[in-house]
């Protein structure tokens, strides 16, 4: 069980707070609260301290009480395993990001060594906010990890993404992350598109943004997992912590995935690898001319039946973007590459697919299983391939052992 501090900053979801150290007290970790003033106007300290069984901080400079330790913010910072702010305003980020420190729980968090995870909970548009985006960036570069917020009613009237996560989804994440159970394995994730040159200017290429890809490699590093994430072009930004290798053909992702593979533990091929490059790559840019043109095409690698036909050790799990015949194009992959399990989206419906924040997904086994997901966060529906991935790796191990 963990030392958890909860620290509480001012927002309505303030009152979320209290079940969540309800949940954390109940599991039977150690919880103490710590307070902004702001928080106070949303939830008072008695109820975090009912519920905690501890006494709540609030105050840097509270002479009147007998301190537990001779510097109470330091002596905080040292005795958490974790910390948790919940919820995590907009203001209260952008303190921590600029190493501001004029408080109990921003020097408690200044001071630390534990990993410190923000829920996020504020206005949409505030959320949006490309300031308050970038502070979140400069966190996450410097391994401040954040539980991100969910679209729904929010408490200004409107709706929008900015909720924070229900109380019951941070304790279950948070456990995940603080006992790191993808430690110990090393995982290869294959993320975005791939381009394909005709000449110097142009390019044969798909929607892929790498968002799921990089979910995916986002939680298994935040899990403890040595990632190594090959990506054709994104905008995503590349998780900390990863090791990070660029490609832009389907000929060089199979160069550098072949040349990960012999180590991994796991290979996730999110990719959308183009089937088809022109057969002629042009030196010159192409001249437009009077009429038509025709682009002769010859078909790539299909890396991931390489990697099947290869596998020796290795947890293989596809991905399958389809537009129809979901589920038989699915197995139909599963079984001719080889695979572990396979990840089906239908990329034509709402919310799922290409350069979404969402994706849904079917998880189908090569021993007959179906895990059939809703419509989830790519962080949240990455966290349920990892686990598949997490349960097959640790049934083969005992197996092995017995
Ligand atoms: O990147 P996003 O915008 O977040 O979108 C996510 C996604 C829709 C790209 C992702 O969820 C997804 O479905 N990725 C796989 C896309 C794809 O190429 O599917 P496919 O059905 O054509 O290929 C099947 C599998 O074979 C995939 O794992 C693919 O990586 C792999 N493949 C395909 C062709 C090829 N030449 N080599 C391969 O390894």
């Amino acid at each position: 069980m963990a030392n958890i501090i909860v620290g509480v900053t001012g927002g309505i979801a303030a009152y979320k707070a209290a079940e969540l150290v309800s949940l954390l007290t109940k599991q039977g970790h150690a919880v103490r609260c710590l307070m902004t003033q702001a928080a106070g106007q949303f939830i008072t300290p008695l109820t975090l301290q009912t519920l905690s069984g501890n006494k709540v901080y609030t105050d840097l400079f509270n002479l009147h009480e007998e301190p537990e330790w001779q510097v109470e913010h330091v002596g905080l910072a040292h005795w958490a395993d974790c910390i948790l702010i919940v919820p995590a305003s907009a203001d209260f980020l952008g303190k921590v990001a600029h190493g501001l420190a004029d408080d109990l729980l921003s020097t408690c968090v200044m001071a630390t060594k534990a990993p410190v995870y923000f829920a996020l909970a504020m206005n949409d548009q505030m959320y949006a906010n490309p300031l308050v985006q970038r502070n979140i960036q400069l966190l996450r570069e410097v391994g401040y990890h954040f539980i991100e917020p969910e679209e729904g009613a929010l408490a200004c009237g409107t709706s929008g993404k900015g909720r924070m996560a229900a109380p019951q989804k941070i304790a279950s994440m948070l456990e995940r992350l603080r006992t790191q159970d993808m430690e110990h394995l090393r995982v290869v994730v294959t993320a975005g598109p791939t381009r394909e040159a005709i000449d110097p200017v142009r390019y044969l290429t798909n929607h892929s943004s790498g968002k799921m890809g990089y979910a995916i490699a986002r939680q298994a590093a935040n899990r403890g997992a040595e990632v190594i994430l090959i990506s054709g072009p994104s905008q995503e930004q590349v998780p900390p912590g990863v090791i990070y290798v660029p490609v832009q053909s389907a000929q060089e992702m199979f160069l550098a995935v072949q040349q990960y593979y012999g180590q991994a533990d796991a290979v996730i091929k999110a990719a959308a690898v183009a089937d088809y490059r022109p057969k002629q790559v042009f030196d010159r840019k192409l001249k437009k001319t009077e009429g038509d043109l025709t682009l002769e095409l010859e078909r790539n690698v299909d890396i991931l039946a390489w990697l099947g036909a290869h596998k020796t050790e290795q947890i293989l799990v596809g991905f399958a973007a389809e537009t129809d015949n979901v589920e038989q194009n699915a197995l139909g992959k599963l079984q001719r590459k080889h695979l572990d399990f396979i990840a089906a989206n239908d990329v034509t419906e709402a919310n799922s697919g290409f350069g979404k924040d969402t994706n849904k997904i079917a998880l189908y086994g090569a021993d007959h299983s179906v895990i059939d997901l809703p419509v989830l966060r790519k962080e949240d529906a990455a966290d349920r391939i990892l686990d598949a991935v997490l349960q097959l790796y640790q049934t083969k191990h005992t197996n092995r052992k017995n």
